[in-house]
């Protein structure tokens, strides 16, 4: 799709994410503690070791990449960005959530933990994020303190939890196109858009290369989202790692609630090239590994 491939089976692309998924894994090990008191440990790494896409530190890493930036404070902003995902995740199937009972393949966190336990890692997994990217020494105060600012933003009110209060605010509501796209945006885009904003932020940009990042993010993170309410119907329980067909039986409106089917993926392709466009316009970048993750975020199937 995106480039021929450079040794059997396997393309420039595939050779760079593996490379990265193993750091991500190595880096998510030695940040999570086993030791945590009273099995709160146990459960933090349940929910964010061995498993996901990785799709944020990818961005993280990418973006970062395309600014040359500091390799050191990127590696904290991708560990920081998977945290906060995990534990969103975490706190999303919870029973007074979206009641969800399979996670990345294995039985939710308060399945396997208890919903007391699942509630506490995820509030463990928040404060870890930040903790991550504050180290005493090595990354420069004032980079700390934008790449907080910059999570907590896609995180808290105005991002993930404000979408997610949207979210459960609208079940069993038909929304208007405006609203949906304001609920998708919070819950999930900003989220995505802060993983590349975190990692630009590791470099130098322009006021024009900021904002074509932001661009590109913006129209990524809302793609991603559109493609998450087209797998719940396509895709079978088992490709998902999820159960599938969870939005219909909860009531949830969706984009394939409000379009349909073949609206949506349009939809989603015309929001992969926003964000190819956004990159377009500034070519100065190296941005061949977000363009690889547009095309990506979109074709996957699970
Ligand atoms: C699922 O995110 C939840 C949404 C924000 C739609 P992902 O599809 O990135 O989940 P993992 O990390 O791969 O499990
Ligand atoms: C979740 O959206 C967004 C989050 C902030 C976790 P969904 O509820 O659609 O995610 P899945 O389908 O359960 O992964
Ligand atoms: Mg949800
Ligand atoms: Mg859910
Ligand atoms: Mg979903």
């Amino acid at each position: 799709m995106m480039e021929t491939a450079t040794r059997a089976g396997c393309t420039a692309y595939e050779a760079w994410a593996d490379e990265r998924l193993q750091r991500c894994e190595s880096l998510l090990d030695a940040w999570v503690p086993a030791d945590a008191p009273a099995g709160l440990g146990l459960a933090m790494r349940y929910a964010v070791l061995d498993g996901g896409k990785r799709l944020r530190p990818l961005l993280v890493w990418a973006a970062c990449e395309a600014v040359d930036g500091h390799k050191a404070a990127a590696d904290r902003a991708a560990v920081a960005a998977e945290l906060i995902h995990a534990y969103s995740l975490v706190h999303d199937d919870l029973p007074c959530m979206d009641n969800d009972v399979l996670r990345r393949g294995k039985p939710t966190v308060h399945v396997a933990f208890g919903e007391a336990q699942a509630m506490l890692a995820g509030d463990a997994m928040q404060a870890l994020a930040f903790e991550v990217l504050t180290p005493e020494a090595g990354v420069d105060p004032a980079l700390q303190a934008r790449l907080c600012r910059l999570l907590a933003r896609a995180s808290g009110w105005a991002g993930m939890a404000g979408g997610q209060a949207v979210d459960l605010a609208a079940v069993g509501q038909a929304l208007d196109e405006t609203t949906l796209r304001d609920m998708h945006h919070r819950k999930t885009g900003m989220l995505l858009q802060g993983s590349v904003l975190m990692g630009a932020a590791c470099g130098q940009t322009t006021a024009a290369e900021w904002q074509a990042l932001a661009r590109y993010g913006d129209a990524l993170g809302l793609a991603f989202q559109v493609v998450d309410d087209i797998l719940d119907v396509t895709q079978d329980t088992a490709t998902l790692g999820k159960t599938a067909g969870k939005d219909q039986e909860a009531n949830k409106p969706t984009y394939v609630s409000v379009m349909g089917l073949d609206a949506s993926r349009r939809y989603a392709h015309r929001l992969r090239d926003e964000a190819l466009a956004a990159l377009d316009e500034v070519p100065r970048l190296q941005a061949h590994r977000l363009r690889d993750l547009a095309f990506k975020v979109v074709a996957r199937d699970n």
